[in-house]
């Protein structure tokens, strides 16, 4: 394992990460799901890996064809699995730190027999600064990230500096990220805190935000966002 190739070359992670991550953890789930999903959550964690080829072999795929996506915060991966589904040469690792999210999804790719998808279940910032190894990533998924529209909570958001300062070490150049949201204040928030950024240009440019992907897959975060009135935004961008 080289130093470049290393995840764990990093230095300590910057202060406010030591702070736990906010929300819920549980959900409705029962002493016997909270069984099962420990004794079936295993077989789902992504294999340990110095680097990108590595990672994909290791998870049965053609490093020079499949992609890595990882997507932060697939909720009950409503998004997640049907893309997943469709997109069978490709590698998917979803993190999530809410356990009857992770039940629903390891259900929903186990009833679709879906092969391609694995689980992270743990704060996402310090998987991709511990678990994906430099330049791995060739698409980054975060809908719908939980708005903490209070201001004395945005240092909450998941959308900051020092995540993107992570995903450029973590994602391949010319990697996709894409971010939506149905809270005007984060897409305004996301966008600045990308402007600022020298590691991502924006896909969308001459505008700001861009229009609906052709591979969107609506949630229940979304529904719940139309329905409530809210304009959904959505941002594409790529690692330099
Ligand atoms: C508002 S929900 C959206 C879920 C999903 N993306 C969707 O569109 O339906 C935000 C999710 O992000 C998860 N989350 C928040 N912080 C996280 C972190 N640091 N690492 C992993 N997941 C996180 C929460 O548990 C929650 O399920």
């Amino acid at each position: 394992m080289t130093d470049d190739s290393s995840p764990l070359s990093d230095s300590t992670p910057p202060p406010e990460w030591k702070q736990k991550v906010h929300g819920r953890k549980r959900g409705f789930i029962t002493p016997r799901e909270k069984i099962w999903l420990d004794e079936t959550l295993p077989a789902f964690r992504p294999p340990a890996a110095s680097s990108r080829e590595e990672m994909l072999a290791l998870l049965g795929a053609d490093p020079t064809k499949a992609r890595l996506v990882l997507e932060i915060g697939f909720g009950n991966g409503q998004f997640l699995a049907p893309l997943a589904a469709q997109h069978p040469e490709d590698r998917f690792i979803g993190v999530e730190v809410f356990q009857e999210g992770m039940a629903a999804l390891i259900r929903r790719l186990q009833k679709d027999q879906t092969t391609n998808t694995r689980i992270h279940p743990d704060d996402a910032r310090v998987f991709l600064r511990e678990g994906i190894p430099t330049h791995a990533l060739d698409w980054v998924i975060i809908n719908f990230p939980d708005p903490w529209p209070k201001k004395r909570h945005h240092k909450r958001r998941i959308v900051q500096t020092e995540l993107l300062d992570l995903l450029v070490e973590r994602m391949v150049p010319q990697g996709l990220l894409t971010l939506a949201t149905d809270w005007e204040e984060y897409a305004l928030w996301m966008a600045e805190v990308l402007e600022a950024h020298a590691g991502f240009e924006n896909l969308a440019a001459p505008e700001r935000f861009a229009p609906r992907p052709d591979f969107w897959q609506q949630t229940r975060f979304e529904t719940k966002g139309v329905d409530a009135g809210r304009t959904i935004h959505h941002l594409a961008w790529r690692r330099r």
